[in-house]
C-alpha cells in the first residue's frame, strides 16, 4: 500500500534583510509538524522559501545601493543558512525569482485571462507601499495605514483584475463544508464575516513596478506580489503536470502568520478554484512573537537575530522554547532569560538528568547491558500506563496543538524522574531481580521519550537514542514493550546547562568617524550648534552642545567621533541623528579627535564587536568612556581606527559624553 502523503508549507519570507525571530518561529513549527508526520510513517513533503519581488524589495535594494537580484541573493543566503542552523528538514526551498516559478506564474496568469477570471481595467486607490496593499478609506486611521502609520499614496493606473467577487458563494460553501479549512477555529468567523460583507475584484498587476514577473501577453505589467507569491505552493511541485504535484496536492496545511491569513483563506482558494485546482485542506495561522513585550521591528531596533541565538544556545533550545512556551495560534514573548530557564529545567534537568542517572546505574550494575525485566509491581505497571501516550500526543499534533503535545511528553519525563526517586534503585543493588525491572523500565521509558521528542528537539533525541544503543524507530514503536535489548554507550551529558552569555555593554555602541561639513547656531538655544556631517557615503545632521568652546571655523573639516546608532531625537525642535562625543574635565570641553580615521569608519575597542541595533540615550548612559594618556578609553582600552587611536587633549579621567 502506498504511504499516506503529507504536504506542509511555510509562508515564503520577504528577504529584505536578515531573517528575524518571527521567521524562525514559523519555520520551527512547520518543521516539527513535518517531522511528526514522517515519524508516523507518512510520505512528507515540506516546503519553505523566499518571496523576492515587489516594490518594497525594489526600494530596499535601492536604499542598500544594490540591484534587486544582487540584493535578494545576498539576503536569501541568510535565510538558507537559517534552515540549516534550525535543523529544518525541508525537502525544497523555492525562490520566486527562479525560472521554475516565474514561468508557471506567467502561464497560470494567461490561463485565468483566457477563462475571463482576469480582465483589464483601471485601478484607482490608496496604496501603502509598506504593506504592498491597497486600502479603502475605512481601513485607514487619520488617512494612514494602521500597520506602518504612514501616508498612503493615491494611485491610478491600468491594471488587471481578478474576479474575486465571483467566488464569494463558493468560498463561503467551502469554509462551511470544511470545518478544518481555517485553523485555529477561532479565526473562521472573522474570515466568514469578511467574505459575507462582500468581496470586490482585486487588482493583480502593476505598471508602476518593474521588479516582478511580467505579464506574458502584456509585459508592461508585472504580476502583483500576492499572485506571484501564493502559487509558490504549486510551482514548487511542478504544477500543472509534475509528478510531485499529482502526488502531494492538495496541501495538507499551509502554516502562515495571522497577518496573512486572509490572503491564504480567501484569495488563494479562489485562484485555485478558478484554475480548477482543489484548495488546500487547511490553513493554520500562528501568532506573533514579541521580544520582552515589544513588537519586532526594523525601525525601533527590536530585532533579535535567530542565527546569533542558535550560535549561542543551539537549535534545540530555541525550538523547544518556542514550541513549549508559545500556545499554538497565539502570540508569545521571547527573552533570553526565559529561554534559559525553560530549557535548563526541561532539557538539561528533565531529560538530561534522567538519562544520566539511569545510564550510570545500568553501567554500575549490569555493565551497560539493558537488563531483562522480571516481575512487574504495581508501581512499574503505573509507569507502563503513563508511557503509552503516543496516541494522545499524536491526536494533539493532528489538531495542531503542538504546545500541548510537548506538555504531555514532558509530564511523562517528570513522571519518570519521580518513579526513579520513588523506587530508589541505588538502594537495591543487592536485589538484582528488582533492580533489573526498575532499570529496564526506565531505559524503555527513555527509549519512548527519545522517539516522541525527536520532532521537537531532534539533536537531543538522537543523543539520547544513541546513548541507549538503540536504532532509529517510528512512532508505532513508541509503546512500552518488555523485549528491548542493547548496550548503553558511555554515560555522557546530552544537554549542558545554558548560561546567560553576558555581553560587554560597549558592544551596543556603534561609533563612527564623522567629518564636519557645516556648523550653524541652533535657532532656539544658546549653547547648541546644528552640524552637518559626513559618515562616509551617508549624510546626517547632529545637534551638539559645544558652542561655548568652539567657533564654527574651528569645527569645519574636523574629523570627530559620533554615536551612529542612537535613536534620533528632537533637541529644541531640531532633529539630531546621532550624538557627537566630547570630553569634559573641570569645565573644559574638547571634541574627540579622529583625524587618523576616514569618514564613516568604525571606531573600535580591541576584542569587542559593535552591533547595528539602535540604542537609546539611557543605554548610552550605562557605558563609561573616559581619557587616559591623552587618549579616549573604554575600560582602560583605547578607542581605535585602522591607522591609529582617538586622541583627546585633556588630562586623565575626563568624562566623555
Ligand atoms: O508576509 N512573529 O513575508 P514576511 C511571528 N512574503 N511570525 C511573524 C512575525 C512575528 N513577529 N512577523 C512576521 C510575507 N511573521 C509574505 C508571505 S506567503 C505566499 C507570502 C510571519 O517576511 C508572517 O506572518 O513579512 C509570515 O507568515 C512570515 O513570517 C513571513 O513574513
Ligand atoms: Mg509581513
Amino acid at each position: 500500500m502506498p504511504k499516506e502523503t503529507f504536504y506542509i508549507t511555510t509562508a515564503i519570507d520577504y528577504p529584505n534583510g536578515k531573517p528575524h525571530l518571527g521567521h524562525a518561529y514559523e519555520k520551527i513549527v512547520a518543521d516539527t509538524l513535518a517531522r511528526w508526520h514522517r515519524l508516523s510513517g507518512e510520505d512528507v513533503f515540506f516546503l519553505t522559501g523566499t518571496d523576492e519581488h515587489g516594490q518594497k524589495t525594489e526600494r530596499a535594494a535601492k536604499a542598500a545601493g544594490k540591484k534587486p537580484q544582487e540584493f535578494v541573493d545576498g539576503n536569501v543566503a541568510f535565510f538558507k543558512e537559517l534552515t540549516k542552523a534550525l535543523n529544518l528538514s525541508n525537502d525544497d526551498f523555492i525562490r520566486t525569482t527562479e525560472t521554475r516559478h516565474t514561468k508557471i506564474v506567467q502561464e497560470l496568469f494567461e490561463r485565468l485571462l483566457a477563462t475571463g477570471d482576469i480582465y483589464k481595467g483601471t485601478y484607482e486607490g490608496l496604496y501603502c507601499t509598506g504593506c504592498e496593499a491597497f486600502y479603502t478609506e475605512k481601513d485607514l486611521v487619520e488617512g494612514k495605514c494602521t500597520i506602518h502609520k504612514r501616508d498612503v499614496e493615491k494611485v491610478q493606473e491600468e491594471s488587471y483584475f481578478f474576479r474575486l467577487s465571483k467566488y464569494q458563494d463558493r468560498l463561503i460553501n467551502h469554509i462551511e463544508e470544511n470545518p478544518d479549512f481555517i485553523l485555529p477555529k477561532f479565526r473562521r468567523e472573522e474570515i466568514l464575516n469578511h467574505i459575507k460583507e462582500g468581496l470586490r475584484d482585486i487588482s493583480v498587476s502593476r505598471t508602476s513596478v518593474t521588479w516582478g514577473v511580467p505579464v506574458k501577453s502584456d509585459p508592461k505589467h508585472v504580476i502583483y506580489v500576492w499572485v506571484d507569491a501564493l502559487p509558490n505552493y504549486i510551482t514548487a511541485l511542478g504544477y500543472p503536470s509534475g509528478a510531485k504535484f499529482k502526488k502531494y496536492w492538495p496541501a495538507d496545511v499551509h502554516i502562515v502568520g495571522k497577518d496573512i491569513n486572509r490572503f491564504h483563506t480567501v484569495i488563494w482558494p479562489a485562484i485555485l478554484i478558478a484554475l480548477g485546482v482543489k484548495p488546500p485542506r487547511s490553513v493554520h495561522s500562528h501568532g506573533f512573537i514579541n521580544v520582552g513585550g515589544e513588537k519586532l521591528s526594523k525601525t525601533t531596533g527590536v530585532r533579535v537575530d535567530p542565527l546569533e541565538l542558535v550560535e549561542k544556545y543551539g537549535a534545540d533550545a530555541l525550538r523547544y522554547y518556542f514550541l513549549r512556551e508559545v500556545p499554538a495560534g497565539e502570540d508569545g514573548d521571547f527573552t533570553e532569560k526565559a529561554l534559559i530557564e525553560r530549557v535548563n529545567g526541561d532539557l538539561a534537568d528533565g531529560v538530561g538528568n534522567l538519562l544520566n542517572r539511569v545510564s550510570t546505574l545500568v553501567h554500575k550494575n549490569f555493565d551497560g547491558t539493558i537488563p531483562k525485566p522480571t516481575a512487574f509491581q504495581a508501581v512499574d505497571n503505573d509507569l507502563v500506563a503513563q508511557a503509552n501516550i503516543a496516541k494522545d500526543v499524536d491526536a494533539l499534533m493532528r489538531k495542531y496543538e503542538w504546545n500541548k503535545a510537548v506538555e504531555k511528553i514532558w509530564d511523562f519525563v517528570r513522571y519518570c524522574n519521580k518513579y526513579l526517586s520513588f523506587t530508589e534503585p541505588w538502594k537495591h543493588q543487592d536485589e538484582k531481580e528488582r533492580l533489573a525491572t526498575v532499570l529496564y523500565s526506565l531505559v524503555e521509558s527513555l527509549r519512548i521519550i527519545s522517539i516522541l521528542i525527536s520532532p521537537f528537539v531532534p539533536a537531543l533525541a538522537e543523543k539520547v537514542r544513541t546513548q541507549l544503543g538503540q536504532k532509529e524507530e517510528l512512532l508505532e514503536d513508541a509503546a512500552f514493550r518488555k523485549t528491548t535489548k542493547g548496550k548503553l554507550t558511555a554515560t555522557k551529558p546530552v544537554f549542558l546547562k545554558l548560561e546567560m552569555v553576558q555581553e560587554d555593554p560597549f558592544s551596543m555602541l556603534n561609533l563612527r568617524v564623522a567629518e564636519i561639513k557645516d556648523v550653524q547656531p541652533h535657532p532656539n538655544a544658546d549653547k547648541l550648534y546644528v552640524l552637518q556631517i559626513h559618515l562616509g557615503k551617508e549624510h546626517r545632521q547632529l545637534v551638539a552642545g559645544i558652542k561655548p568652546w568652539y567657533k564654527p571655523d574651528e569645527l569645519k573639516g574636523k574629523r570627530v567621533v559620533v554615536v551612529s546608532n542612537l535613536k534620533p531625537a528632537q533637541l529644541r525642535g531640531v532633529e539630531s541623528q546621532g550624538m557627537l562625543l566630547a570630553a569634559e574635565k573641570q569645565g573644559v570641553v574638547k571634541v574627540l579627535d579622529a583625524s587618523k580615521g576616514e569618514p564613516g569608519e568604525q571606531v573600535v575597542v580591541e576584542g569587542i564587536a559593535p552591533k547595528q541595533a539602535q540604542i537609546t540615550i539611557d543605554d548610552f548612559a550605562k557605558i563609561t568612556l573616559t581619557t587616559k594618556d591623552g587618549k579616549a578609553v573604554y575600560d582602560g582600552k583605547p578607542l581605535k581606527v585602522k591607522s591609529g587611536e582617538i586622541v583627546v587633549d585633556l588630562p586623565d579621567g575626563a568624562k566623555i559624553r
